[in-house]
């Protein structure tokens, strides 16, 4: 497998109940994989313990020629993971602008350059720059969520459930956003319970059930109404 993420033999346990069971998938640059499940699949699991917020254990976990097994996650973040948790936890308090630069390790001139990069990238947050985030739409807050993550150049993007909650065509626009990302370079792993969404943009699917991967493949060959997909996604 190649991939600029690559992750094998990955497996997670909660007092001794297996959430991800011995996973192995490659992201490569450029393009986005589905990580598609029921509730409760494994898929949330698997994010945070390839960004290092759950601890795990596996036999590769690399970014490029970076081993990430053993680092914090704000190492990982430094070599270059970024990840959307599930919820759009955006800062209610701050404006888009603010949310942009937190945690953003640059020096002034660079952080201004990301930040107007970011507002270029994202037209909708460009208007209400100066706005405290509580005062944007859910769609807004999940693009809001987006750019902070992106801010950082990364070169894996990992989102949880972007679309939930969002009109499908909020939902959609973000989507289409994700794949521009991608077609930019960056490697995206993308855990949804839309699967027509997903596979609409993603180039290729995992399917998880009960913590193992039990079907993947190009995303273009995987229906979404094909019974194999929806029998394993109705868990
Ligand atoms: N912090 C936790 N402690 C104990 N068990 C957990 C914890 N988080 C998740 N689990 C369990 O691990 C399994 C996988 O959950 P996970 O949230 O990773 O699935 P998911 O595919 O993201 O589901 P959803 O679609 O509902 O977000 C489930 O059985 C869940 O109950
Ligand atoms: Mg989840």
């Amino acid at each position: 497998m190649t991939g600029v993420l690559r992750i094998e033999g990955l497996s997670v346990s909660y007092g001794g109940a297996l959430a991800v069971d011995n996973v192995a998938l490659a992201v490569p640059a450029g393009r986005i994989v589905a990580l598609l499940g029921a509730n409760g699949a494994g898929k949330s699991s698997l994010l945070q313990a390839v960004v290092g917020l759950v601890p795990s254990t596996v036999r590769q976990l690399s970014l490029g020629d970076t081993d990430l097994a053993g680092l914090s996650p704000e190492r990982r973040a430094d070599a270059g993971l970024s990840y959307v948790p599930e919820g759009r936890r955006v800062f209610p308090g701050l404006t888009v602008r603010e949310n942009i630069e937190v945690g953003m390790d640059a020096g002034a001139a660079e952080r201004g350059a990301r930040v107007a990069g970011m507002l270029a990238l994202f037209p909708d947050l460009a208007d209400k720059a100066s706005e405290r985030a509580w005062r944007l739409s859910g769609g807004q807050q999940q693009m809001l969520a987006i750019a902070r993550a992106l801010v950082r150049r990364p070169r894996a993007l990992l989102l949880d459930e972007p679309s939930l909650g969002l009109a499908p065509r909020v939902a959609q626009d973000v989507f289409h956003r994700l794949r521009a990302i991608a077609d930019d370079g960056v490697a995206v792993l993308l855990a949804e319970q839309n699967a027509a969404r997903a596979l609409a943009i993603a180039d290729e699917a995992v399917v998880l059930a009960h913590g193992s991967i039990l079907l993947s493949g190009a995303a273009a060959r995987l229906s979404p109404d094909d019974p194999v997909l929806t029998g394993l996604l109705a868990g």
